[in-house]
């Protein structure tokens, strides 16, 4: 990619006068900031737990989380609040990464105690491991809302070394190319690359340069082509990265009315949300699967992103998309976004029909819904998605065929591509899940309103790639209940509030083994029920097939109180 511009930047960049909403003395910026009942209640929700997990000089230890929090605090502006996210910013801004010949450039130390990885430190430079490139722009996400509103409550030098690191950190970020030092930054690795696109808009505006302008323009006008292609994002349906997108467009909204993401973001908000309101399942609390990348199987039983989003519309009053309690949940600390959430839910929702946010509160119908995303350079073919959303269950499947296994992000736990969830009973631990966990390259997943089924179908365009031997099936661990030995046996069984059969050539020709071992799956223990495929029937003519076919029985009451 050709990465110069013959413009040439001044070495001391002139700052632009950040534009401050003015508001009447007699209001706080949450009373007159647009918030709903429900937003305030979460964001004062959120805050509460982050309090009592801070002390200086950081929370958690992050430099990027600490800037969330940052704008929290300013945006409640109590008691000691400002003078709090003024020494955060101050702190967080000793952590950057500055020496231009670094490959991590702009990017922050997270946590803060770990050695710095360039030049002669014993932490060797690697990608995502010593160094990782997102945080730069997780940072950026925060300093540009507290740059537009706050920045009135920021001293001089706190406000100066601010807008200096987003500066740097925007410039590192340029150095990302897809493909080269092993980064995979390409439009298809929706998070980052959003985050991206508002942060070089904002940056390059604030700080008039027209090289980050340009940059910014032709990273938005790449993230809106990949998006009309499939009226997606890559990273598709997933309940922390979905999250993460969703807020990152958000932004939009503070960059300059002539650039492209701030004109296209009221459609991709609410096609993002068209989407969420038919896989997000009411009955069950929790977005339905597959999902590109996920942390967890349930969102009342690990923190998304997304799930905040969700509550922030349907309120905290009864049921909702997060653990109770949230404070100490699986992923919880990614809960650091939620006072920032809230302070953009206003123009999120703003975007969002009424039509979907009502589908949100309770089951519309039971639905079949069908999507379609594509991940290149990983698809050279558009995936397809089939959700079958109902009460009390929800069914879904991705046909893919890509070259690697675990999805663009190569992290097998994290790809769910078939999954069904169902109502087994209030026992605190969430949906039943039955999960496959990818080891074939390429799968045709389907869902019905019966069945999933699974098919190693040849790949088409990797068709020397290695096709695996075995189907394997995660099935989650529930209180009161136990599978033994012999289970699955016969290809059936009784599971609380399910019963499954399963058949296909696999279940006939396959030797089948089950086992329990404690191991996790993103802390979710599992029984793991696997088929090998016979090599005549992977080398013959007929396609490996395995056919999980569901009925749901009433759910268990557990001797338990919940
Ligand atoms: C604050 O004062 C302004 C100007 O006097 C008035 O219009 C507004 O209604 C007041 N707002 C509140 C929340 O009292
Ligand atoms: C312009 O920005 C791009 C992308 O960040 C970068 O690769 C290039 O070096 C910059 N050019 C100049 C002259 O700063
Ligand atoms: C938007 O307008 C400003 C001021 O005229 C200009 O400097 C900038 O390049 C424009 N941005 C785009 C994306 O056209
Ligand atoms: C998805 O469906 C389209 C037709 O809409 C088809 O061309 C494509 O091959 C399918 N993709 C996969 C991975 O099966
Ligand atoms: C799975 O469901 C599909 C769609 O309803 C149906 O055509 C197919 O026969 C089912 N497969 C089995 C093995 O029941
Ligand atoms: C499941 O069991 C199979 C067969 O023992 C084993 O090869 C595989 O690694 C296990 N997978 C997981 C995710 O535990
Ligand atoms: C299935 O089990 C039999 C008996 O243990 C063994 O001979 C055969 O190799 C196994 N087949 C596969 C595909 O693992």
């Amino acid at each position: 990619m050709m990465k110069l511009l013959p413009f040439l930047l001044g070495l001391l960049p002139i700052l632009a006068k950040a534009a401050v909403v003015p508001r009447w003395a007699n209001e706080t910026y949450l009373s007159s900031a647009g918030l709903s009942e429900n937003n305030i209640e979460l964001f004062n929700f959120g805050m509460d737990i982050l309090d009592s997990n801070f002390a200086l000089p950081f929370l958690w230890q992050s430099p990027k989380l600490s800037s969330w929090y940052a704008v929290g605090l300013l945006a409640r502006n109590q008691g000691d609040d400002v003078d709090v996210a003024n020494k955060l910013i101050a702190n967080i801004v000793t952590q950057q990464f500055t020496d231009p010949s670094f490959v991590g450039y702009g990017t922050f130390k997270d946590p803060y105690y770990v050695p710095y990885s360039d030049g002669d430190s014993l932490f060797e430079p690697e990608i995502y491991n010593s160094f990782d490139p997102n945080i730069n722009l997780f940072f950026v996400i925060a300093a540009i809302i507290i740059d537009s509103q706050f920045s009135d409550l920021l001293e001089a030098s706190v406000l100066d070394n601010m807008r200096h690191a987003m500066y740097v950190a925007v410039v590192g970020d340029g150095y990302r190319v897809g493909g080269v030092d092993g980064d995979n930054l390409y439009p298809d690795y929706s998070n980052p690359w959003y985050m991206r696109v508002v942060s070089a808009t904002y940056v390059g505006s604030l700080f008039h340069d027209a090289n980050i302008t340009y940059w910014a323009e032709v990273w938005a006008k790449e993230a809106v082509d990949l998006f009309d292609q499939t009226d997606s994002i890559s990273e598709f349906n997933g309940g922390t990265y979905e999250g993460v997108t969703l807020f990152a467009i958000s932004l939009a909204q503070y960059t300059p009315k002539n650039s492209t993401i701030y004109n296209v973001a009221p459609r991709l908000i609410k096609t993002m949300w068209n989407q969420i309101a038919e896989t997000y399942n009411p009955s069950l609390n929790t977005l339905s699967g597959p999902w590109d990348r996920t942390y967890g199987f349930d969102l009342t039983q690990y923190y998304g992103i997304l799930g905040s989003a969700i509550t922030g519309i349907i309120g905290l009053k009864g049921s909702y998309p997060m653990p109770k309690p949230l404070d100490g949940s699986v992923h919880y600390t990614d809960m650091a976004v939620i006072p920032m959430q809230m302070v953009v839910a206003p123009y999120v929702e703003a975007q969002i029909t009424a039509e979907a946010k009502s589908k949100l509160t309770s089951l519309y119908d039971d639905h079949l819904y069908t999507a379609q995303a594509i991940s290149p350079p990983w698809d050279k073919r558009v995936r397809n998605y089939t959700y079958w959303v109902a009460d009390g269950l929800s069914a879904g499947g991705v046909s893919f065929d890509e070259s690697v296994v675990g999805g663009p992000s190569i992290n097998r736990p994290s790809f769910s591509p078939g999954v069904i969830l169902w109502d087994a009973g209030k026992s605190g631990a969430g949906s039943g899940y039955i999960s496959y966990y990818p080891s074939n390259p390429s799968c045709e997943i389907v869902a019905s309103s019966s069945n999933l089924t699974i098919r190693y179908v040849p790949s088409s365009d990797w068709p020397n790639g290695i096709v695996s031997n075995s189907i394997q099936l995660s099935i989650s661990s529930l209180p009161d209940f136990q599978l033994n030995k012999g289970a699955f046996a016969d290809g059936t069984a009784s599971l609380p509030g399910l019963d499954v059969a399963l058949s296909g050539n696999v279940v006939e020709q396959g030797n089948m083994s089950i086992s329990f071992t404690g191991d996790g799956i993103n802390s979710f223990q599992y029984y793991n029920l696997t088929y090998t495929i016979p090599s005549p029937l992977l080398e013959g003519e007929d396609v490996p097939e395995l056919v999980v076919g569901f009925t749901k029985t009433n759910p268990p009451t557990y001797q338990l109180f919940v």
